[in-house]
């Protein structure tokens, strides 16, 4: 049976209708139109569909929607201004992707990284960026984009 459930999703109060089963992935993509977070391994692997909870990352394809109702939710979306953020800035300064599949959970992960340690060391955003795959750069061009946002913001 559907539950009515309620969400912060990029500083928005949103309500929507959900069965039990579904996926937050899911609703954003579907029913809230919220795309940044992509589907692709499903198993919570690859960090395609992370997204932020209450500022923490954490995989939409593993939570169901039930489970955050009344939480925050910041999506990729959430960073879309007129100008580009810091970190925007130098992904594209440093071409940091390439299809771009992967880069909407890498914001993501980048950006609670900056948030917790706005001067990270090469190491940390490794570290920060490890559960997130990449199947065209290598990693070095995002993990350089990350670095660079660092020097932008402190
Ligand atoms: S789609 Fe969620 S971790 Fe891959
Ligand atoms: S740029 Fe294609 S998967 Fe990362």
């Amino acid at each position: 049976m559907k539950q009515g459930i309620s969400l912060i999703v990029n500083g928005e109060a949103r309500t929507v209708d959900v069965e039990p089963t579904e996926l937050l992935l899911d609703v954003l993509r579907e029913k809230l139109g919220v795309k940044g977070p992509k589907f692709a391994c499903d198993t919570g692997t690859c960090g395609a569909c992370t997204v932020l909870l209450n500022g923490k990352s954490v995989r939409s394809c593993m939570i169901l929607a039930v489970e955050v109702d009344g939480q925050e939710i910041m999506t990729v979306e959430g960073f879309s201004r007129n100008e580009l953020t810091p970190l925007q800035e130098s992904f594209v300064e440093h071409s940091s992707f390439q299809c771009g599949f992967c880069a909407s959970g890498m914001t993501m992960v980048a950006v609670e990284l900056l948030n917790k340690n706005p001067d990270p060391t090469k190491e940390e955003v490794k570290e920060a960026i490890s559960g997130n795959l990449c199947r065209c750069t290598g990693y070095h061009s995002i993990v350089q984009g990350i670095l660079g946002a660092a020097r932008k913001i402190t």
